[in-house]
């Protein structure tokens, strides 16, 4: 162990945060818990030489896709991959609640249990449950409700997380229609913060409430159960604004554009039509539905950083999109027996659903001297995820072409999605004759993996160049790496990047809402407020990013909760 923690320091060059993330998470070890690899580049080979038991002669390729971090598999692959350990190669699973029933939430309790046991983080549907008051056929005369249930699956994510290893995550979604709403909108912002703790809340609005929430309108609530049809009325806005108040007051819950989410999805058919989403809300799925992800690390592109001819490598940019692509799809093979229930290898190997998505977006515009927000930084980013758009749709055409379409491909529906309708006219005719997979594209919040790989997570902008953080109950003084490299390439400079506290939040709801017009599954991104922010801020927020098109958005006002970071002021 301590060869390794000094061979691990050595790579990350003293980065005690980096070390710590590579050996705590991803280091494979044996079976008493030594560690086999110390370096990176241990693990890189692992992968490749895994992957490409699927794609003959492929190794080197992806060993040169993985080098320099250029592209990361999400965390359960660089956990699970040629581990001995029972663990699912996926990050992301829909669990639904099937029926409203004891049986149901039993049945629903055993196989998130048994996911969050392999890793996985679950999304279910709370809003399935009959609302409190409601009548059910046992000894309880009564139900308790949707909400109290709640508390009893985040107890369960709670548990299962104490454990060490992978938190298992958990996310409780309700629809804008359930008799419960003003409770679930409610249901954790009591001043204690204990309720609900161990699960994330988001509310999958429909435009007709959002559009009556405006109009100050009426707002029907319903419930229909074999036995009752159990119906009340709210006015729109007073949902509306018990909603800002708490995501201001405490973060959540989160917002889901429910229509946008599924008018723009890409597979409305055979069984894949979304019903949920998964812990942090980048991939909208069927029921049973599973994701693995990966992001390309955007600033291991640029080339001469920091310099006036700085640029960014388009072509390895699209050669590195193609191969993650046939890694992730190699992934859906290689860990299609290692799911915790069998619906979901069902669902999985119908639709081959994988989560490209990116991260770095904020190095990469800092490296070329581009400021976070700007209009330029804008449409580079968009031109960035374009590119990716079409490099991976391309390959995912090409890989039905040699191994055949997912099997639920339907040409003349998979056409019908506006996303698709939206691609290149030449990129279409392909897309016509087959995809490997339903979708493919998500850019997921990248929490450790951007640690590993040095860079800021997702499209968020630069946190802060240094800061504390709070993980596995140390405190580390973390330094943006970023800024070692500047400080090597300038002789000792300070830059002046903007940072999640300077940068205005709209342009961020902005960049968001661009980037998804190119990304076929959803964006997770939060948008970090200064304290004193009002709350019709956040209501404006909220708005623009309905009407700029993202799917989804979610706040966090400054200690608002409890944080994982604290901004320090900038050191020299
Ligand atoms: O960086 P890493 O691959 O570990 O994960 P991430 O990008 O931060 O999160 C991606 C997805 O992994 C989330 O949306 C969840 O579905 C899942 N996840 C989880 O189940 N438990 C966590 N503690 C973090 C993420």
């Amino acid at each position: 162990e301590e060869e390794a923690i000094r061979l691990a320091l050595e790579f990350f060059e003293g980065d005690e945060l980096r070390a710590s993330v590579f050996l705590r998470r991803y280091a494979l070890r044996d079976r008493e818990g030594r560690p086999l690899e110390a370096t990176p580049p241990e693990l890189w080979r692992r992968l490749a030489r895994h992957a490409a038991q699927v794609d003959r002669g492929m190794e080197e390729a992806y060993l040169w896709l993985l080098q320099d971090f250029r592209f990361v598999p999400g965390g359960r692959i660089l956990f699970g991959l040629g581990n001995w350990r029972k663990s699912t190669l996926f990050n992301c699973y829909f669990v639904p609640i099937r029926e409203d029933s004891v049986r149901g939430i039993a049945r629903f309790l055993d196989e998130a249990m048994r996911t969050f046991a392999y890793g996985g983080g679950v999304g279910t549907n709370a809003d399935v449950l009959r609302p409190k008051g409601a009548k059910v056929g046992n000894a309880g005369v009564e139900s308790s409700g949707a909400v109290s249930f709640m508390e009893l699956f985040s107890t369960l994510a709670g548990v299962m997380g104490a454990s060490g290893g992978r938190r298992g995550a958990l996310m409780l979604t309700f629809a804008d229609t359930h008799p419960e709403l003003l409770d679930f909108l409610r249901a954790k912002t009591d001043p204690e913060r204990t309720r609900i703790r161990h699960a994330n809340l988001s509310l999958r609005a429909t435009d007709a409430f959002l559009e009556a929430a405006l109009a100050d309108e009426p707002w029907r609530l319903s419930f229909t159960t074999p036995r009752e049809e159990i119906r009340a009325e709210i006015r729109a806005r007073e949902a509306w604004t018990l909603l800002v108040e708490a995501a201001w007051a405490s973060a959540e819950p989160g917002l889901l554009f429910w229509d946008r989410v599924r008018t723009w999805a890409t597979a409305q058919y055979g069984g894949m039509e979304v019903q949920g989403v998964n812990v942090c809300g980048e991939v909208p799925m069927e029921p049973y539905g599973a994701c693995n992800l990966g992001s390309l690390n955007l600033a291991a592109f640029v080339q001469a950083p920091f310099t006036p001819h700085a640029s960014l490598d388009y072509a390895a940019l699209e050669e590195a999109t193609r191969l993650a692509v046939r890694f992730l799809d190699a992934v859906v093979d290689l860990g299609k027996n290692r799911h915790p229930v069998r619906a979901q290898k069902e669902a999985s190997l119908r639709s081959r659903r994988i989560g490209l998505g990116l991260m770095g977006l904020a190095d990469m515009l800092a490296m070329l001297g581009l400021p976070y927000g700007s209009g330029e930084a804008l449409r580079l980013a968009e031109e960035v995820m374009r590119r990716i758009k079409e490099a991976a749709y391309g390959e995912s055409a090409q890989l039905a072409q040699e191994k055949g379409p997912f099997p639920a491909f339907n040409a003349a529906k998979h056409l019908q999605s506006p996303f698709i309708q939206a691609l290149p006219e030449a990129l279409i005719q392909k897309v016509e004759k087959g995809l490997r997979n339903a979708a493919l594209l998500s850019i997921a919040p990248t929490g450790s993996i951007s640690i590993l790989a040095g860079v800021t997570g997702g499209i968020e902008p630069i946190f802060a160049l240094t800061y504390l953080r709070h993980a596995g109950g140390e405190v580390f003084l973390a330094e943006h790496p970023l800024l070692k490299r500047y400080r090597k390439a300038t002789k000792g400079g300070t830059p002046d990047w903007p940072t999640a506290h300077t940068v205005d939040p709209f342009q961020r709801v902005r960049l968001q809402a661009t980037l998804q017009r190119h990304v076929d599954q959803s964006i997770s991104s939060t948008v970090n407020l200064p304290k004193e922010t009002p709350k019709e801020v956040v209501e404006q927020l909220f708005l623009t990013a309905w009407k700029e098109g993202c799917k989804g958005i979610t706040v966090f006002r400054e200690g608002s909760r409890e944080e994982v970071m604290e901004p320090l002021p900038p050191v020299g």
